[in-house]
């Protein structure tokens, strides 16, 4: 036996790469991670034991690793046969530092879920009343007793639904998840949960019930109002084992012996809202003793395909507050909850008698304080509510608003009691924090984040309000890196690239909208930019958390993508001619038609496709692929020269040429401060105003500063004119806006009419695109970034600016706490640095700064430093 000789260290945190918080797994092979917590400085993992084993005691483990020689705590391959379905497995580790060995970490339980078809004896079950009906209409609610006749060891609840599901037991709610299962491509694959409901259950009857919304799987889909795109019926497919203390066995599964009902829930879509009739409850419904006698029998459909468990963390209600409500002259109450918000409001209602109580809701108010609903399109964003006499608190379920503002009105003899906004978003750990002394650009950060929480929803969307909220992936590849800097969203973004490389087109294409809704519609294929979600996403985790399983996972994706872009080359090696969005939006661009950016699309297809060949190529060096990662390098060089040679000039005419130019590596060394200057020009010339649309923004203060002319990345993050993000603030922004100036100057509301929607209007106040830039924020305003993927070595390299007289940023990296804060007085900048045990730093000082003692180190291990940085 070995005794710990490194008291200093322990590991901590261990993981799998399920971040579900179910109780069971979703990967039969998942891999591990843990983090190092440490009492002392300049630590660093030289090896690591893991032991496996059926029981917590390891007494003895079942598989023992013995030392194996490494560096990285994180993504540790599986390292025994697959798990089996339900099978529970305990798992510790222990590390060897430059010291000695650690203790062992704290044991991890980890549970295989249902891996296999032949694991559900469940069907998907719909009452007879809900099969085949594609109009909209009442909720359907299906109910069963069960009875518990021994005493009970364990309970585990399977569960999922054709549609979005809530589950009760005995009428207490299973988990706190909504909008479960979320939305995947469910031709291919629907998610499920797992819950442990051991403490749900009683001896006796007991009473599953659940509610089945339309959601995405039979709800209103895209502006083209699309509905019943998966199916005409919604079903629930539930699955409770339980496990006596006698070792014995019982499955309940949903099938012909459940009945179905209706209740209070009369309509429910994700765009349009809620109709809800409060004195329809079925008292008791939910729970032993009711009478089920006049509900309706159930059908049973055959199993749906790709049944995998979820492995990111649900929707939730992650924050709530009360919200004022003013009374306005029509017999409307008036609501700001003082923050653009994606949820909903839970409303306090007293009534005297019977009434109704409506309520709206909009992004922005009109010039007259009414709600500005043009920018909703054809979703009604309206919940109703009749209520008996009583009082009642009211809340809407399967439904989501984008909103700031609302208007409920009440029926005489109706009194609201207390409002309160309930925020709805994916539930994703907030890793990261920034803030510097000009409080715009903090507001602008907060915008940033806002506008994530609001469009994390189940899948990364455009925007919460409108009749859209599609999972377009222009968005979320340019959105990525700034995402996985504010919130642990690996576990997120990697289900839904599963999706992404099933919707793939059979050429490698891959569609604009992720699951894919839009068929046969002109953006369907929204060419690079949005393509390139395929290669740029993967890629941004791999950086942001070393997740090398979902890169390798997607790499035939990747591969696919890039072959594509390649069969579309020309003998001359540019791609030209095709329909690309471009930098959609760029402000140059005619409003109606935001696809016709002044950077010509057949020069940033090029770009792209280069630059996703050189990730394709890093990729395939990364998994030992060494032919592969020859063969797209060569790709890689031989389009970015050919597009250099064909538009070198051209490209350096737009701020959005030069940003790809530059970080797409198409300018050739040499002319890197050449193009730098024709940059920074451009911003001259436009005194300061970005010009740059949603592919050129994430790129051009990363290209200024990579060009060394931060000075004119602050030019650009500073200026308050429109186009710019502080106007947005200026302007009363609390997310990120779509347009540039969805406000104008004169303070109207931009009409949004756009061409290729019969002149509707397209006006979000909430897409996260220019958000983008988030990422500069912490590397370089701040100086945060990761130096080698998962923040393995930190890249702190600061280069302030402006009037900014300090700043700071921090990540809960994978390897823990990393951090920085600088402030410059005078000519003198002092940077205090965090590096997390296991990691390390390095400091890169910015251009017209020197270190005050040329001696001080400037590569560092873990632990707290220190340095003094004067101007030259
Ligand atoms: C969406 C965008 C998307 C674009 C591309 C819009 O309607 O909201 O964010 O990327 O269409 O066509």
């Amino acid at each position: 036996m070995i005794v710990p000789t490194d008291p200093d260290v322990r590991p901590c945190g261990l993981k799998t790469n399920d971040d579900s918080g179910l109780v069971a797994t979703a990967f039969s092979r998942p891999s591990l991670s843990w983090r190092l917590d440490a009492s002392r400085s300049d630590v660093s993992q030289l090896g690591y034991e893991l032991e496996l084993a059926p029981k917590p005691g390891f007494d003895p483990p079942s598989v023992a690793t013995g030392r194996v020689d490494g560096g990285s705590p994180l993504h540790v391959p599986w390292p025994r046969d697959p798990l089996a379905s339900r099978e529970v497995v305990w798992c510790r580790v222990r590390v060897w530092t430059d010291r000695g060995v650690t203790a062992w970490s704290n044991p991890l339980r980890i549970e295989g879920s249902l891996f296999d078809a032949g694991d559900w004896l469940a069907r998907p079950i719909s009452p007879a009343f809900n099969a085949g009906r594609v109009e909209p209409g009442p909720v359907p609610l299906l109910r069963r007793s069960v009875a518990v006749s021994k005493p009970l060891a364990t309970a585990r609840l399977y569960v999922t639904s054709l549609g979005i599901n809530e589950f009760w037991i005995n009428g207490q709610c299973v988990g706190n998840a909504l909008f479960d299962p979320g939305w995947t491509d469910y031709r291919h694959r629907l998610l499920f949960a797992a819950f442990d409901v051991t403490e749900l259950l009683k001896p006796g009857e007991n009473v599953l019930a659940a509610a089945v919304g339309d959601g995405w799987w039979r709800g209103n889909l895209t502006w083209m109002n699309r509905r019943a795109v998966y199916g005409d019926t919604t079903a629930l497919l539930a699955q409770l084992e339980l496990t006596f203390a006698d070792g014995s066995r019982e499955t309940i599964a949903s099938d012909e012996s459940w009945l179905g009902g209706t209740g209070k829930l009369r309509l429910a879509d994700i765009y349009n809202g809620c109709e809800l009739d409060i004195g329809q409850v079925p008292a008791g419904w939910r729970e032993p003793g009711f009478d089920d006698s006049g509900w309706a029998p159930v059908v049973a459909l055959p199993l749906p395909a790709g049944l995998e468990q979820r492995s990111m963390p649900p929707v939730r209600v992650v924050d709530s507050f009360a919200v004022p409500a003013l009374p306005r002259g029509d017999g409307v109450l008036a609501i700001d909850c003082g923050q653009n918000l994606t949820g909903h409001l839970r409303l306090t209602v007293h009534a005297e008698r019977a009434g109704t109580v409506q309520a709206r809701h909009a992004e922005v108010l009109e010039p007259d304080g009414s709600l500005h609903t043009a920018a909703l399109r054809e979703a009604k964003a309206t919940d109703t509510y009749r209520v008996p006499a009583g009082n009642f608190v009211l809340e809407p379920s399967f439904t989501y608003h984008g909103f700031r503002y609302a208007e409920v009105r009440l029926d005489p003899g109706l009194r609201l009691i207390e409002a309160e906004a309930r925020v709805v978003s994916s539930d994703l750990p907030e890793i990261g924090g920034f803030a510097c002394s000009d409080e715009r650009v903090n507001r602008l950060f907060e915008n940033i984040r806002w506008s994530q929480r609001g469009n994390f929803l189940a899948i990364p969307t455009d925007c919460p309000q409108r009749d859209e909220r599609l999972g377009w992936t222009g968005d979320i590849q340019v959105f990525a890196p700034t995402a996985c800097a504010n919130a642990d969203a690996r576990a997120f973004l990697a289900s839904w690239l599963v999706d992404l490389a099933q919707e793939q087109a059979p050429d490698g294409n891959v569609p604009s909208t992720v699951p894919n809704v839009i068929q046969g519609h002109e953006f369907e294929f929204g060419g690079v930019g949005w393509s390139d979600a395929a290669t740029l996403v993967p890629w941004a985790l791999y950086q942001a958390y070393g997740d090398i399983g979902t890169l390798k996972r997607q790499f035939p994706s990747m591969r696919r993508w890039v072959d594509y872009g390649a069969s579309r080359l020309s003998a001359e090696g540019i791609w030209t001619g095709d329909f690309h969005l471009g930098d959609w939006l760029d402000p140059g661009a005619p409003p109606e038609k935001p696809e016709q950016a002044t950077t010509d699309r057949d020069i940033i297809a090029s770009a792209y496709l280069a630059y996703s060949a050189g990730i394709v190529a890093q990729t395939a060096a990364l998994l030992a692929h060494n032919d592969l990662a020859g063969q797209y390098r060569a790709l890689a060089e031989r389009v970015a020269a050919a597009t250099w040679r064909r538009w070198g000039d051209e490209a350096l005419r737009t701020q959005t040429g030069c940003a790809i130019a530059i970080e797409f590596g198409i300018v050739p060394a040499g002319e890197l401060a050449a193009a730098g200057a024709a940059l920074a020009g451009l911003v001259e010339r436009a005194e300061g105003r970005i010009a740059t649309g949603f592919l050129g923004t994430p790129l051009v203060l990363p290209a200024l500063t990579r060009a060394g002319r931060t000075d004119a990345a602050y030019t650009l993050l500073l200026n308050e004119q429109a186009p710019g993000w502080l106007y947005q603030v200026l302007n009363g922004a609390t997310t990120m806006w779509e347009r540039w100036d969805a406000i104008e100057p004169d303070g109207s509301i931009h009409s949004g009419a756009m061409e290729s929607g019969g002149g509707s209007s397209m006006i979000s106040f909430n897409h996260y695109a220019y958000g983008s830039v988030g990422a500069w924020l912490y590397r370089t305003l701040a100086g945060l970034a990761p130096g080698e993927p998962s923040y393995a070595l930190i890249d702190f390299a600061p280069e302030p600016g402006g009037k900014i007289t300090w700043a700071e940023a921090s990540i809960a990296t994978p390897f823990g706490p990393a951090g920085i804060r600088w402030e410059r007085s005078g000519g003198t900048l002092k940077a205090r640095l965090l590096v997390p045990p296991g990691a390390r730093g390095q400091f890169r000082v910015a251009p017209g700064w020197a270190l005050a003692d040329p001696s001080a180190e400037l590569r560092f291990g873990s632990g707290a430093h220190e340095l003094l940085l004067v101007s030259e």
